[in-house]
């Protein structure tokens, strides 16, 4: 990645994803919703923004073919990366191109609903959770992870400060995107608001880990929705904007690289 040029931004960005920030921390995060999620044999369950398709892999690999996983997104690029992955013969796993507000599904279709850092993104988050209600059946279950807010973030922290500065204050907006619904009371009226009952949030807080630091940089900024941004950088201005991300997080890197704090609100509802 470092090479002789320079830095430079190789991967596409759902490549990137499943090299860098699934072993940094998204792996480890889909184990923990899937895990609280105790699912049982005869399960129907949907994941919704599957993106790339973490979340139900593990549910897959936690489960087998005793249950039955559909994923859904509405980009269809990581849907792409979602089914190089799992080809149907190993692991048989529905990928389904649409909207949360609007599902491709008939009502009380689903037991669990899962969705890993989705919600904040979804245009209309009402509409999109009362949707997901309508295709759980009575006993159904919700579970959903959203991040706190930046502040309990290190790392993003400094890679926000970088990104305000030298790419500029958009691409900064689109990073703090992920860390806008971090505000328990918000977030129980949304759950209310849509028909869940029995609303339980959970603060979880992880480490995320990644060695070497720099080719974790690198390969999370290309996996961004900037990277193409930050490859157009003058090379002396990336450089510049890398040592000053170094900088911000020198405390939370260690002899083996990377190691900082994230922090979640996981929410459990049924109907
Ligand atoms: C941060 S990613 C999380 C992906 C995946 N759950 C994971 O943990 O790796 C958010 C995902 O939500 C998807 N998304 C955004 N808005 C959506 C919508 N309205 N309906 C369905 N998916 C949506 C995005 O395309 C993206 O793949």
């Amino acid at each position: 990645m470092n090479n002789k040029n320079g830095w430079q931004l190789l991967e596409d960005g759902p490549e990137a994803y499943e090299k860098y920030i699934v072993p940094a921390f998204s792996g480890e995060w889909a184990q923990d919703i899937v895990g609280r999620a105790n699912l049982c044999s005869g399960d129907k369950i949907l994941d919704i923004g599957c993106g790339t398709g973490i979340v139900s892999r593990c549910a897959y690999h936690s489960m087998g073919k005793s249950v039955s996983i559909t994923g859904v997104d509405v980009n269809e690029i990581v849907l792409k990366k979602a089914r190089e992955i799992c080809s149907p013969d190993t692991i048989p796993i529905e990928w389904k191109q649409g909207h949360a507000e609007a599902l491709p599904f008939p009502d009380a279709e689903f037991d669990v609903v899962l969705c890993q850092q989705g919600l904040q993104y979804f245009s209309d988050q009402t509409r999109a959770l009362t949707e997901i209600n309508r295709v759980l059946t009575s006993e159904g279950r919700v579970f959903f992870s959203i991040w706190r807010s930046l502040e309990y973030f290190p790392f993003y922290l400094a890679l926000h400060k970088a990104i305000e500065r030298y790419v500029g204050a958009k691409a900064a907006l689109t990073l703090s995107s992920a860390f806008t619904l971090g505000d328990t009371i918000q977030l129980r009226e949304l759950f209310e608001l849509a028909g869940f009952k029995s609303i339980q949030i959970c603060l979880e807080i992880k480490q995320m880990r990644y060695s070497p630091f720099s080719e974790f940089l690198i390969g999370g900024l290309a996996a961004s929705p900037f990277g193409n941004a930050i490859s157009k950088l003058k090379e002396s201005i990336r450089k510049e904007m890398f040592q000053l991300i170094r900088e911000s997080v020198s405390d939370y890197i260690d002899d083996h690289g990377l190691t900082a704090p994230m922090e979640c609100y996981i929410v459990s509802a049924g109907r």
